[in-house]
């Protein structure tokens, strides 16, 4: 099953949004395989969106995602890296669209609540940031068998 990592970012937390957004991933059918909260570092920040230095709004990028606690999941599941970044919208809340995370809770550029991987180069990069192997667990749920079906790719 493809892997995705998510970050609930410090807006998302202090806005007390985290229940509602988990929810909707689980609604969706996607599995956690790991979840912890962490308060990143600017050192691992900065690996993390190492693909934005240099670019204008790169400084506020890791105020932003450094100023608070954040929390980290690995989501499990057919297509999980596309199907969580359609779930997410598009990156700046007032162009997402509503029935989107981004959509339905907020307008800023900055503070848009949420990360995923963009690829499955990203996604392994990034979960190894974050997660350890032994860390993320595989395991099949009661509704398992009738939310993914055996061979679908
Ligand atoms: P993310 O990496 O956080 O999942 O978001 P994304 O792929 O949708 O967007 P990306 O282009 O990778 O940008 C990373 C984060 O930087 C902030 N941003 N601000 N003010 C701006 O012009 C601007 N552009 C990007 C957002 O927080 C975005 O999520
Ligand atoms: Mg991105």
């Amino acid at each position: 099953m493809e892997k995705t990592l998510i970050i609930l970012k410090p807006d998302c937390v202090q806005r007390r949004l985290i229940g509602r957004i988990v929810q909707r991933f689980e609604d969706k059918g996607l599995t956690l395989a790991g979840m912890k909260l962490m308060h990143i570092s600017r050192p691992l920040a900065e690996r993390h969106y190492a693909p934005h230095k240099g670019k204008p709004f790169y400084p506020g990028l890791i105020d932003y995602i450094t100023a608070g606690p954040v929390v980290l999941m690995v989501l499990a599941g057919a297509r999980a890296i596309d199907t969580a970044r359609k779930m997410m919208g598009k990156t700046f809340g007032y162009e997402a669209e509503p029935g989107t995370i981004r959509g339905d809770f907020g307008v800023s550029k900055t503070f848009n609540l949420i990360h995923g991987s963009d690829s499955p180069a990203s996604a392994e990069t990034e979960i190894a940031l974050y997660f350890q192997p032994a860390e993320l667990l595989h395991y099949t749920t009661a509704a398992h068998s009738w939310t993914d079906k055996p061979g679908e790719t």
